[in-house]
Order: C-alpha cells, then structure tokens, then sequence
C-alpha cells in the first residue's frame, strides 16, 4: 500500500469510529510468556561458538518451538526510535510544569486556547482529532464542565454535540437555559481513544486548563456533570450519586464559587430512571440562578 492509500484507509476506519487499532488475529501473551519462561529453564547447550541465531539458525531445543510459533503471527517488534515517543508515554515531570506554565500564562479565555493548542505533554492529543475548547457563552453566570469529549464532539470540536449533549440541551431547556446563556467544556479537551474514561494522570495534566478556565470566565455557578468532573475538581473521593445536588464551593481564584455536582446526560440516557435526580438538582440551580438575577 502507498502512503496516500495508506490515509485513505485510516480516515475510512476514524469515520466509522474505529477509536483503537489492533491486531487481526489474536495473540495469546499468556502462551508466549509461558513459552519464553520454559526455553529459559532449559538447560543452555554447552558451547563457546558464537550464537546460533546470530547465523538466522535456531539451536536444535528451540525447533519444534519455532515451527509452532511460525504459524502465528510474529510477534511485534519494538519500534523504531519515535521523535515524539516522550509524547506518547506517561508523563514526566516536565509535562505538569509546561501545563501549569502554560495554563498560568492564559490572561483571557482566548489566550488560554492558545496556550492548551500549544501543550505537548498530554499524550490523548496525538489519537484526538480536534482539540474541544468550550461552546456557549464565556459570560454566563454560570458553567457546566463535562468530562471529555466523545466521538461526535471530536468530529465537531465542540463540546457535547452528540447523544448526550442532545441530553444536554434538554437539561438547559427545562430550566430555560440554552447555548447562549450558559458556557459548556470539559475536563479533558481531547477525546481517550474508545471513549475510555480518562486516566488519573491525564486528568491531572489538563488540570491547570481547567482551573484556569474557570478563573478567567468566572462563573456565578460551576455545574460539573458526572463523576470525573465532580470528583477531581471538588476533591472528593465520593461518588457522584451520593454528592449530587449538594451545593459545595469550588476553590479557584479569589473567592470559592458555588458548584453543583450533577448526574452526567450519557449517564441518563443509560439509565433514564435517575433523570428524577437531576430534575431537583436543576430546579435548584434554576432558584440560584433567579436569586442572583434578582440581585
Ligand atoms: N461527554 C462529555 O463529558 N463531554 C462531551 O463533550 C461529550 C460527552
């Protein structure tokens, strides 16, 4: 296959929503470890000449090994030397510094895009397609911060434009809210491949981002859907279903900023019974909302 053909068959795969690539047929670890342990067991042949392999020749105890594994595939290779490979691997200690830098330098909501375009250290921006910044009303009284985006949001690079920002939407509705009078984003600007939940340490990557986020568009309210959001940002190991509807304050900037953990939409349309939770959490944001209106 050439280089173009090559493309083509891996835009054709990300817009069918192939999040993550892997081998065609199976490969059994466990058998491989199995096999590497034994032939390291086996007595070594008593021999000073230089190593058979070396020659592209197995020794005579690794034969009937060989031919069975010649069926499989061969095992993969390690790869060649990535110019980004430091991008690609758990962070180090200089990613968190460029992030906190880089997030500190932000003195607007526009500045602060720029500077989360130019952060190298979070390896999800690499599989991402677009970077999701925010969508709504920077000035809103109050802002809603989800968790990462999915498969549609990183097509669309914005935040909650498939099924759960439909759900979304309806939530603003029913309190008569809507895209121009809230601001939305999320925890994570780019989309973990296969929609997995974000690993803690990506989490405490885009930390910074997202504090100084809320510093700079200073919200009267702060909204964080589900449990990532809710547990990171409030500090809490409890899980969203016990601390939801609980007004907490948020601690960012100057003064704490009341926040409320809510149930995230996609959770709803999995389990459509507990929208009764959050029609009272939203009730109660709504007379929030009407109180600070009213001054
Ligand atoms: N779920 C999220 O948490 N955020 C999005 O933007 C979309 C789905």
């Amino acid at each position: 296959m050439n280089s173009a053909e090559l493309a083509a068959l891996l835009h054709f795969y990300a817009d069918s929503g192939v999040g993550e690539l892997c081998e065609d047929a199976p490969i059994d670890r466990f058998m491989q470890t199995t096999e590497a342990l034994q032939a390291r067991k086996r007595p070594q042949p008593q021999t000073n000449a230089p190593a058979a392999v070396v020659h592209g020749q197995q020794p005579a105890a690794a034969s009937s090994q060989s031919a069975r594994s010649a069926s499989r595939k061969p095992a993969p290779q390690p790869l060649a030397p990535d110019p980004q490979a430091s991008q690609l691997t758990v962070p180090g200690v200089a990613a968190f510094e460029q992030a906190r830098a880089l997030a500190a330098s932000a003195n607007s909501i526009s500045e602060l895009r720029a500077a989360l375009d130019g952060f190298t250290g979070c390896n999800l921006r690499h599989s991402a397609k677009s970077m999701v910044f925010a969508d709504g009303n920077p000035e809103a009284p109050v802002m809603f911060i989800g968790e990462a985006p999915g498969r549609d949001e990183d097509l669309q690079g914005a935040p909650f434009v498939g099924r759960a920002g439909q759900m979304l939407d309806r939530m603003l509705a029913a309190i008569g809210l809507d895209r121009d009078s809230a601001y939305i984003t999320n925890m994570i600007p780019w989309r973990p491949p296969g929609n997995r939940t974000p690993a803690p340490h990506e989490i405490e990557l885009c930390r910074p981002f997202i504090e100084r986020h809320v510093a700079l568009a200073a919200p009267k309210i702060v909204v964080m859907l589900g449990n990532v959001a809710s547990k990171s940002l409030l500090n809490t190991d409890k899980g969203i279903l016990s601390i939801r509807g609980n007004w907490m304050d948020y601690h960012v900037g100057d003064a704490p900023i009341p926040a409320l953990p809510t149930l995230h939409p996609a959770y709803l349309l999995r389990n459509p019974a507990q929208k009764r939770f959050v029609w009272a959490d939203l009730l109660s944001l709504q007379e929030r909302l009407e109180a600070l209106a009213a001054g």
